[in-house]
């Protein structure tokens, strides 16, 4: 899919990967949609990137606000062609703390935001998009989720994250599959540990030891390289259904 002239949405498109992508796909003559709960940083880049850029307060998890986040964005662009799911947590915790188990609450908010979320915005921005008429390629809609290399290898701590993300790859090829006929292609990007606001916890000499973990390139991924990844699988009209891992062949140990 070309990526001028269309309109791109993406959560989390306030900060980190998402606002990559919003500043990515702006700068390409896309209009761009930024889905966030966060409403300073959200309008500060609305105003910032100007009259192609809208920015609507959205909790990912509720129905009710990506159906408005829908009508919003077909209302002022006209039609969604590309969603990219960023908007995730992850707050760590073992399943067995010094209290006892982990309370089903801490376990149940992760996987509402990153993997009911995610299916929330991909199933409604969908309908969206099988309403467009075919473009010059025969595509309808692109839709890129962000899972995470802790859906294959979660560390200690990350029960609820890497259940949340492995839900999201399992959720690509089918996802693939049921939209085919609506000519909406599907794909996931599983991102290593890169320096996002996300990482703006980690001390200087965590992210010196997951950086030499990593075979090569031996340093935490640049938010850049996940931008390129998103606009590679939306200009290639054959990648559909898959799962690719940006990890410069790093392996995550249990911790
Ligand atoms: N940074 C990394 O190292 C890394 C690695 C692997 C996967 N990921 C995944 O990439 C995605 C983006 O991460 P990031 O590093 O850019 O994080 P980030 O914290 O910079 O951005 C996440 C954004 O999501 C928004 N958000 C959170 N809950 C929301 C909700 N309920 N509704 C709408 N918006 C909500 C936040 O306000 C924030 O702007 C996440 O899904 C994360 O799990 C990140």
């Amino acid at each position: 899919m070309k990526i001028n002239g269309k309109t791109l949405v993406a959560t989390g498109g306030a900060s980190g990967f998402g606002e990559v992508c919003i500043r990515r796909f702006h700068a390409a003559g896309a209009s761009v949609v930024i889905c966030d709960l966060n409403e300073e940083r959200g309008k500060a880049i609305e105003k910032e990137l100007g009259e192609k850029c809208l920015f609507v307060k959205t909790d990912v998890t509720s129905e009710a606000d990506v159906s408005a986040l829908c009508a919003a964005a077909v209302k002022k662009f006209g039609a969604i062609h590309i969603l990219v799911n960023c908007a995730g947590i992850a707050p760590p915790k073992r399943i067995l703390g010094k209290e006892g188990p982990i309370p089903l609450d801490d376990f149940k908010k992760v996987i509402n935001i990153n993997l009911i979320g995610t299916f929330n915005t991909l199933s409604k921005v969908a309908w969206e998009m099988s309403k467009n008429t075919t473009d010059e390629d025969e595509e309808r809609g692109v839709i890129i989720n962000t899972a995470s290399a802790a859906a294959f290898e979660g560390q200690i701590g990350q029960a609820a994250y890497s259940a949340s993300k492995g839900g999201i790859v399992s959720l690509t090829l089918t996802a693939a599959r049921d939209l085919a006929r609506n000519a909406i292609r599907v794909c996931t990007i599983a991102p290593s540990t890169f320096l996002t606001p996300m990482a703006d916890t980690l001390s200087a000499e965590v992210i010196e030891s997951l950086a030499r973990q990593v075979p090569f390139p031996q340093r935490l991924g640049n938010p850049a390289e996940f931008g390129s990844l998103v606009q590679f699988m939306v200009e290639n009209g054959y990648m559909n259904g898959e799962t690719v891992r940006l990890d410069g062949a790093v392996r995550m140990g249990p911790r």
